[in-house]
């Protein structure tokens, strides 16, 4: 699976230990950046990894920023994304199976880097439920129109 991930500077670190983790899953990484910790703004970033996922370049995407929350909120402005903010692995399994999340963005500061990889090995690994969700989710969408 392709997997798109970037940060802002309060995510960077753990963006770069997430980048090394994902490849030992097996996945194939788009690294959006940024490729230091100078102080950027999440929404530029947040919109790269929207881009990849409308665009069909990633499967599944990922966004870090001191507390996931300013990435969500930017990534769930773009048609067709489902960013689920989670600071449980049982929430990461749970955005994908009942609400088929696209990207799943993490905390660089409040959630430590083992919960982050379980985090983000989940989201990866857990499919849609389809079934009695799928109208629910189609129900999500339809309110972008
Ligand atoms: C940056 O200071 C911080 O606001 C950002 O990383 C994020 O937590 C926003 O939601």
């Amino acid at each position: 699976m392709v997997i798109s991930i970037a940060s802002d500077h309060a995510g960077f670190a753990e963006k770069q230990l997430l980048v090394g983790y994902i490849r030992t899953l097996g996945h194939d990484v788009l690294d959006r950046g940024p490729d230091n910790d100078d102080r950027v703004d999440y929404p530029d970033y947040a919109a790269l990894v929207a881009g990849d996922i409308t665009s069909g370049e990633a499967e599944r995407g990922v966004l870090v920023c001191g507390t996931g929350i300013g990435m969500a909120i930017a990534a769930n402005k773009v048609h067709g994304i489902r960013a689920a903010n989670v600071t449980t692995p049982e929430f990461a399994a749970l955005s994908r199976e009942h609400n088929d999340a696209n990207i799943v963005t993490v905390s660089g500061r409040f959630v430590d880097d083992d919960t982050n990889r379980a985090i983000v090995k989940a989201f990866i690994e857990t499919e849609f439920a389809g079934g009695r969700h799928e109208g629910r989710v189609a129900k999500i969408m339809a309110l972008e129109r």
